[in-house]
């Protein structure tokens, strides 16, 4: 049984049949179609945290694929009240076909994985959030490719993108795995003590990749030759105790005019969202041309049913 919990649970090749069927499915989207992989099929979306971009992308996604989304908020399980996850997940796999999982601790996801019999799919993790990051590069790759579906990934080798602001978070941690399976350079810059930790460095030693990020307390070192810049909230989900130290850390690494100005003429301006203008990024730089955001967030939903089409073809093929 094949899952995707993290980047590398793909081969590039992987990613680049992905990313092709990516293009197919926004291009094809609304049309008369056969392609409905999941048909007859249905799928559970279960939330730990809260969601608005990665649960309605699912659950548009899951029922355009042919199957019928099964919405289940943790809260409203008898998760809640004892039930251990093994259990949950194996009384979850007698009725459905497929999970995705929005939680805190990746290793639920692997518990999940293990001990089911569905395929199990990370909608984000304290660890990692790898459909944004397959959503964020297909984005670029759509500019960078000359709209060739054949190139898509390719289009990304030797590019850089610059992350800024809060380098040890889920995001970082996948743009530096994404970046390391995909040929891109990752140039951090956060404050003191936000370099990405060991369990991303791990991962990369565990997938034999070498890394291809570097981090540096300096935003306009980080900017500069980037062809893209990235950042995402300064306050994740969890970490609102530390809010008034993380706001005061972060504010030389807000995205404004000037560090734009500072990298690759042409650079995209890009955020996973929610945005919180006037803190991580300027009002000015949300709003501007370079701003790609809210076609990273329509790419959830085509990235997000070409992974489910792709596992969905892995595992019947595993099982014939
Ligand atoms: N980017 C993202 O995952 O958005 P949501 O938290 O709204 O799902």
């Amino acid at each position: 049984m094949r899952h995707f919990l993290k980047e590398t649970d793909f081969t590039r090749d992987e990613v680049a049949a992905v990313f092709a069927a990516a293009a197919a499915l926004k291009k094809s989207r609304g049309l008369p179609t056969l392609h409905t992989p999941l048909d007859g099929q249905s799928w559970g979306l279960l939330f730990f945290k809260k969601s608005t971009r990665t649960r309605v992308s699912f659950q548009v996604g899951v029922r355009e694929l042919g199957a019928f989304p099964v919405m289940l908020n943790a809260e409203d399980l008898q998760l809640s009240r004892g039930e251990t996850p093994a259990d949950t997940a194996r009384v979850l796999s007698r009725y459905l076909h497929g999970l995705v999982v929005r939680c805190h601790e990746h290793a639920l996801l692997e518990e999940f994985a293990n001990v089911g019999g569905i395929p199990v799919v990370n909608a984000l993790s304290d660890f990692l959030h790898p459909c944004q990051t397959l959503t964020d590069f297909f984005t670029l790759a759509e500019r960078w490719s000359g709209g060739n579906p054949a190139g898509l990934v390719q289009s990304l080798q030797g590019r850089k993108i610059a992350f800024l602001g809060d380098t040890a978070c889920n995001m970082a941690n996948s743009f530096i795995l994404a970046g390391a399976l995909l040929g891109v350079e990752i140039a951090l810059a956060g404050p003191d003590g936000y370099a990405p930790g060991s369990e991303i460095k791990a991962q990369l030693e565990a997938d034999k990749l070498a890394p291809t990020w570097a981090f540096t307390t300096n935003p306009f070192e980080a900017v500069r030759g980037a062809d893209a810049v990235y950042t995402d909230v300064w306050v994740s989900m969890g970490a609102e105790t530390q809010k008034e130290e993380r706001l005061r850390e972060m504010r030389p690494y807000q995205v404004t005019a000037a560090l734009m100005a500072a990298a690759n003429p042409g650079a995209y301006f890009m955020h996973c969202l929610p945005a919180h203008a006037g803190e991580e990024v300027a009002r000015e730089v949300l709003d501007s041309p370079a701003s790609i955001i809210f076609d990273q967030a329509e790419n959830r939903l085509h990235t997000q049913k070409a992974i489910l089409a792709h596992l969905a073809e892995v595992n019947a093929g595993a099982k014939s």
